[in-house]
């Protein structure tokens, strides 16, 4: 195992489906095994959208029961929430006087909340809070402030990773090399798990497998998957199927290829497919399903785990940041 960082924020927004799964958590829970892995809650984040302080807390334990769940081993990870490290908020100040502004004009989020008031004969900046303005750079102290070489996210995130690495620019060619420069890994593969309708499975589109569902739920949900009107016999096509493309990252390599071929021939119904998908789910979610309803249950846990997550955390931010106060002359 090398000793670079691999870091990664979660920000609590709804216990997380299956799309969440292959496309973040698990690829982030796999470079556990390669690199020191940092994951945290992002609820200061989550701040620009959650407001009603009882959701953000029922949220931040969602997400840390789920991760519990699934297999995150918090003595070997750095499991902690990000309101817990206040160098965090002390860094993004401070590069903030790095960050130039027209860089976060043109951000996604904040430009996609302009353009919405624009189209809407709304004032440009009409409800939008310097919360959401200020998002990329918050993000970037997150990522500056533990030297963090590899940052697992998803497509949507990548020019936040490019803004962090601008910021770092800046600061290390008016100090010197004080910051690591980060870098996305991104996994292009699962970046189209379709939903129900066959659009991306997302919570916006209200087509989501939820992971942790109860088996008839998860059954429904299965079968409502969208797919073509080929009768079993018919011959199907496995590269636009929405059902097999969510299969395919379930089965065995032996079953994705029976199942292919069988596409290919006819002879394959797709309710018989839903039912083999439904199957597999089960078996993959069902123990962690069970253990994230004990975590629930248990917040006392949950708050010492990510306690003491803050306290391995804080071993880094520390140090980090009075080498920071250190080249910019606040010591
Ligand atoms: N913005 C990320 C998201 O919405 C969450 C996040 C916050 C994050 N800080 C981070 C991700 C630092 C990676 C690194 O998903």
């Amino acid at each position: 195992m090398s000793n670079e960082i691999a870091l990664t924020g979660i920000k609590p927004s709804g216990t997380p489906h299956i799309g969440n799964f292959l496309g973040m958590i698990q690829p982030a829970l796999e470079l556990a095994q390669e690199y020191q892995a940092m994951y945290f809650i992002a609820d200061y984040h989550a701040l620009t959208t959650v407001k009603v302080g009882d959701d953000m807390k029922h949220l931040t334990y969602d997400v840390a029961a789920t991760w519990l769940a699934l297999g995150l081993d918090p003595d070997k990870v750095i499991f902690y929430r990000q309101s817990d490290i206040p160098e965090v908020m002390e860094l993004t100040w401070i590069l903030a006087c790095f960050t130039s502004k027209g860089l976060l004009n043109r951000a996604h989020a904040y430009k996609a909340a302009v353009d919405d008031n624009v189209e809407r004969g709304l004032a440009p900046d009409e409800g939008i809070y310097a919360g959401l303005f200020f998002y990329p750079t918050l993000m970037a102290a997150d990522i500056l402030l533990f030297d963090t070489n590899y940052v697992p996210v998803g497509l949507d995130q990548k020019q936040h990773i490019e803004i962090a690495r601008d910021i770092a620019q800046a600061i290390n060619s008016t100090y010197g090399e004080v910051l690591t420069l980060p870098e996305a890994v991104i996994r292009e593969e699962v970046m189209t798990i379709p939903g129900l309708d066959g659009r991306k499975m997302s919570k916006s589109y209200d087509n989501v497998i939820p992971m942790f569902a109860q088996s008839k739920e998860l059954r429904k949900r299965v079968m409502r998957i969208v797919t073509d009107s080929r009768r079993p016999e018919d011959p199907k096509d496995p590269e636009t199927d929405n059902v097999f493309a969510i299969y395919k990252h379930f089965a065995s390599a032996e079953d994705v290829q029976r199942v292919r071929e069988g596409y290919l021939q006819g002879g394959l119904a797709y309710s018989q497919i839903k039912t083999e998908l439904f199957e597999l789910l089960e078996i993959e979610f069902s123990e962690a399903r069970d253990k994230y309803e004990r975590y629930m249950e248990d917040r006392e846990y949950l708050e010492q785990i990510l306690l003491q997550g803050a306290e391995k955390a804080r071993k880094i931010s520390r140090p980090k940041i009075a080498q920071i106060r250190q080249a910019i002359g606040v010591d």
